[in-house]
């Protein structure tokens, strides 16, 4: 069989991040994974629809819009952008698509979604008595209201969640809620509301959820506790003006739940990648959606933080199953939490790192690397800014930069930049060579099931082993000596630069890039030892990272 045609469809879905405020390094730790699979399967040759954008409604850009007495359109663009440009221009997301769900055909296809799904019965409208501050005059969305949490009895859970033990609430649950703008206590007022029919799901979910066999455990553990007990069905719509209006008559003022708009915007986004368009308000779908969302072969991910979990592994796949014929996901890839020197991140306490001022002042790929290492992938992990110098300066510098730099530096002085002859190689040259070879295979796999951390360790590894052998074979006395054997060195060492180039660049594009520069070669879409012949030139070896000083 041709090899192309083995090769399956990935869609990679990486959580959206809420436009009202800057995002911090505990965001990045949670998105990272999914630029990481992105840029690896498309070097492997599949076909990669990567998507996610700006999660623009919701209450936290309404409140973030009064607070500085804009709008919450503005709030969201402005966000919009800067995200855009750290994610993308700064840090080398490569997005098949970041958009946002303030855009018409977002909203326009969210409607049809709504529809279909009220006619099959699994929305159905019902009225609700909801929590209304008469001090403030307004219904009190979810999050704008705090309390004690039924579950844990955390004192200052929100309406939506609590934040101590995970569960998903309902704010009527709450014990002795409270209006969060005033503190007084609200009154209960009915609305009408349309609903999303989860109880209806609870099989199909528990036995979908059982035979999943790739998801993060923190992932899978917390969806199979959650569905021990009973699904209540839950509001998908909100009194409020700021969001995608219900498609039906005599509904104004109120608009469709961020969380079901939001997820639907991984389908409506891999839509809207997949359509061509003379004309920018009137796209045309291409079947090309349908490769990645319509098909048994594709594998879909999904990358996020864990307070995101169960509108992955619940909300999002019961809709799926009820619009019917749509890929569910395959590997739910949720991250614990980053941490800075020992904390929580938080904004109201200008408590972390925020990513405009990061990358103000350092590399991408430092970041990348340090949250690739030492990301919260299995436990909670921390930030401090000694271990992030500890980590760049002594491993990536010390270890993998030190091996390339020394071998192209000693090319250029000693061998007029031009790539040597393998004469005859010994067990020592054969075990580096053949490293070079099996571990794409060995990383890959690492990748694929999301071990980042486990999948870097061995690119360092091997830089460490590339620089003991080198060490051992010391080239600097044989030149002197034997010109013939030094070359034999040389030529494993710049086979193995060559492997670490291509290894390394899902995780360090723009490293990846210099280094191909450096060997004077092109970028090339694969997954195995690009081999560099003897008689290549190669250009000037140059630091490749530079290092942290506190
Ligand atoms: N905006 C949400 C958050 O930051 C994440 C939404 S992910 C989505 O927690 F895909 F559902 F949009
Ligand atoms: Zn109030």
């Amino acid at each position: 069989m041709n090899k192309k045609t083995t090769l399956a469809p990935i869609f990679i879905g990486s959580a959206w991040p809420y436009a009202n405020g800057s995002l911090h390094l505990g965001h990045v730790a949670g998105l990272i994974g999914a630029d990481f699979l992105a840029r690896y399967y498309r070097n492997k040759g599949n076909s990669v629809l990567f998507v996610s954008g700006s999660d623009c409604h919701g209450t936290p850009i309404e409140v973030r819009a009064e607070q500085e007495k804009t709008t919450p359109q503005k709030i969201a663009s402005k966000y919009h952008r800067e995200f855009r440009h750290n994610l993308i221009d700064q840090l080398g997301f490569s997005y098949d698509l970041f958009t946002k769900t303030t855009t018409s055909f977002h909203a326009k296809k969210v409607q049809t979604l709504f529809l279909d799904l009220y006619k099959k019965g699994y929305i159905y409208k019902k009225t609700q008595s909801l929590p209304f501050c008469e001090k403030c005059q307004r219904f009190l969305p979810d999050r704008y209201i705090e309390g004690e949490c039924p579950v844990c009895h955390f004192k200052d859970a929100r309406g939506d969640q609590c934040d101590e033990c995970g569960v998903i609430l309902d704010a009527r649950d709450l014990i002795d809620p409270r209006c969060k703008n005033c503190g007084s206590k609200p009154i209960w007022k009915d609305s009408v509301h349309f609903f999303l029919k989860l109880s209806s799901f609870q099989k199909e979910i528990i036995d979908w959820v059982k035979s999943s066999t790739k998801w993060r455990i923190n992932a899978k553990n917390f969806t199979l506790g959650f569905l021990k007990k009973e699904l209540l069905d839950r509001a998908i719509t909100r009194d409020s003006e700021w969001g995608i209006p219900i498609p039906l008559k005599g509904y104004e003022g109120k608009t469709i739940y961020v969380w079901f708009e939001a997820v639907c915007g991984y389908l409506t986004a891999s839509m809207a990648a997949c359509t061509h368009s003379k004309n920018r308000s009137q796209p045309i779908l291409t079947p090309d959606w349908q490769k990645f969302w319509q098909s048994d072969k594709c594998l879909h991910y999904y990358v996020h933080g864990k307070d995101n979990i169960p509108f992955h592994t619940i909300v999002w796949p019961a809709i799926l199953m009820g619009l019917e014929k749509l890929n569910l996901p395959d590997i739910i890839v949720s991250s614990e939490y980053l941490t800075f020197e020992g904390r929580q991140f938080s904004k109201s306490r200008h408590w972390g790192v925020w990513l405009p001022d990061f990358l103000d002042k350092h590399n991408a790929d430092t970041l990348r690397y340090y949250l690739g290492i030492n990301g919260p992938e299995n436990s909670d992990t921390d930030f401090s800014w000694k271990e992030y110098q500890v980590k760049t300066n002594s491993e990536l510098i010390g270890k993998f930069g030190n091996f390339i730099n020394r071998t192209l530096n000693f090319l250029n002085k000693n061998f007029e930049s031009t790539v040597p002859d393998l004469i005859s190689p010994d067990k020592f040259d054969k075990k580096v060579l053949d490293n070079c070879d099996k571990l794409f295979k060995k990383v890959g796999e690492k990748i694929e099931s999301t071990k980042f951390q486990s999948a870097l360790k061995e690119i360092i590894k091997f830089s460490e082993d590339c620089n003991r052998y080198i060490d051992q074979k010391e080239p600097w006395k044989t030149i002197k000596t034997n010109k013939l054997l030094a070359g034999n060195t040389l030529y494993v060492c710049v086979q193995a630069v060559s492997a670490l180039q291509l290894l390394s660049s899902p995780f360090l594009p723009f490293s990846a890039e210099k280094i191909r520069r450096q060997l004077n070669i092109p970028s090339k879409q694969q997954w195995e030892l690009q081999f560099i012949l003897s008689g290549h030139k190669i250009n000037k070896a140059q630091p490749i990272f530079e290092r942290v000083d506190l």
